[in-house]
């Protein structure tokens, strides 16, 4: 809960600060062009800055190869519908509204919160911010409760992107006066009638999503697109943990390569593997170790004992010796 607050605060902070002001305006006039007029979408695309965004996914995600493509054909869509306009075409807005599934750590809402910049900057949404609430920001303990807490949530995350992580929860087959539906017909009504000033982004495991959707066919009619974010496989695990390590200015010594390999295999395979996110703790704790053995071997340092990981920085971990133990 803590960290899915963080989420979404840290994504306010980040908010550009002419953001309330509205949207990108496009860079010739708003006037209706006559039919020979022509429009240069380079340009188009240069001023609404969506390839810094573009760029950033690549480049701060490993693999995820499916899941750009999509981000990348809606910032398509959204550019060419912006030159459709400029010459008066209205083709109504397209339904954003959209399903994360996958499993934990796997870049959901890594992916969501470049989304609600790149819609910001396509002048779709007024904000760029990312509001991320669970069942318990939504739902009350008590009669009368529901409504305002949702009505308070979507109020905070209108004119940008909401963002409900583990959606299902909102629905309990086994009760049918659980106040969770008292959430969804909300949203529902919302989801539909304030299209123009909010994106809904539901998030979770495909399986429960699945079935969350066939309980609850109204939520399902009113998602655009459904995007799945697969479990990293052990190469990419690997590249992603590199990534990491460089962008804190560490790197793998070549012999501690086969060792982080052979602890991301041991680590996979037990409870609570969150992908990405084991991988980062999985660095953090080499940090650690790492610092550790240069205080502790005292002397001098120099440029490589500082930034070069060694096999026992990974070694030391638990994966390597008790067998039931998480980390
Ligand atoms: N493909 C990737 N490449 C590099 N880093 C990644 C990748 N995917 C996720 N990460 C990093 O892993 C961490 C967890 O990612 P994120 O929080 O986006 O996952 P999530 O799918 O939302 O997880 P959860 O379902 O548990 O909420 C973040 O620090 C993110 O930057
Ligand atoms: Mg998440």
């Amino acid at each position: 809960m803590t960290e899915r607050m963080e989420f979404g605060m840290r994504a306010a902070v980040g908010e550009a600060p002419q953001a309330a002001d509205g949207a990108p305006e496009p860079s010739e006039t708003a006037r209706t062009l006559p039919p020979d007029a022509s429009v240069d979408l380079a340009a188009e695309r240069a001023g609404t800055q969506v390839d810094e965004v573009l760029d950033a996914l690549d480049a701060e995600l490993v693999g995820l190869a499916p899941v750009k493509t999509r981000i990348r054909e809606i910032a398509a869509l959204l550019l060419v519908d912006r030159a459709r306009a400029r010459f008066g075409i209205d083709s109504g807005r397209p339904n954003l509204h959209m399903c994360f599934t996958g499993g934990p750590g796997t870049g959901k809402t890594t992916v969501a919160l470049r989304l609600a910049e790149l819609l910001h900057r396509l002048g779709y949404v007024r904000k760029s911010h990312l509001v991320s609430v669970t069942r318990d920001d939504l739902v009350g303990q008590y009669v009368g409760h529901t409504a305002p807490k949702t009505k308070e949530v979507l109020k905070r995350a209108m004119g940008g992107v909401l963002f409900i992580d583990e959606a299902y929860y909102l629905y309990r087959a086994e009760n049918e006066r659980d106040y969770g539906q008292e959430a969804i017909e909300i949203l529902l009504q919302v989801m539909e009638n304030r299209r123009d000033d909010l994106v809904v982004v539901l998030a979770g495991y495909k399986d429960r999503m699945d079935s969350f959707f066939a309980s609850n066919p109204g939520m399902s009619s009113r998602i655009a697109h459904h995007i799945d974010f697969p479990d990293y496989t052990v190469e990419e695990l690997e590249a992603i943990g590199r990534l990491m390590a460089e962008r804190q200015g560490y790197r793998l010594a070549p012999e501690t390569e086969p060792v982080f390999r052979d602890y991301l295999e041991r680590r996979r395979a037990r409870p609570r593997f969150a992908n990405a996110r084991s991988v980062r703790n999985a660095i953090e704790r080499a940090r650690l170790r790492h610092a550790n053995r240069l205080i502790a071997a005292g002397g001098r340092v120099g440029l490589d004992d500082l930034t070069v990981l060694r096999p026992e920085d990974f070694l030391a971990s638990r994966v390597f010796a008790d067998p039931d133990r998480p980390s």
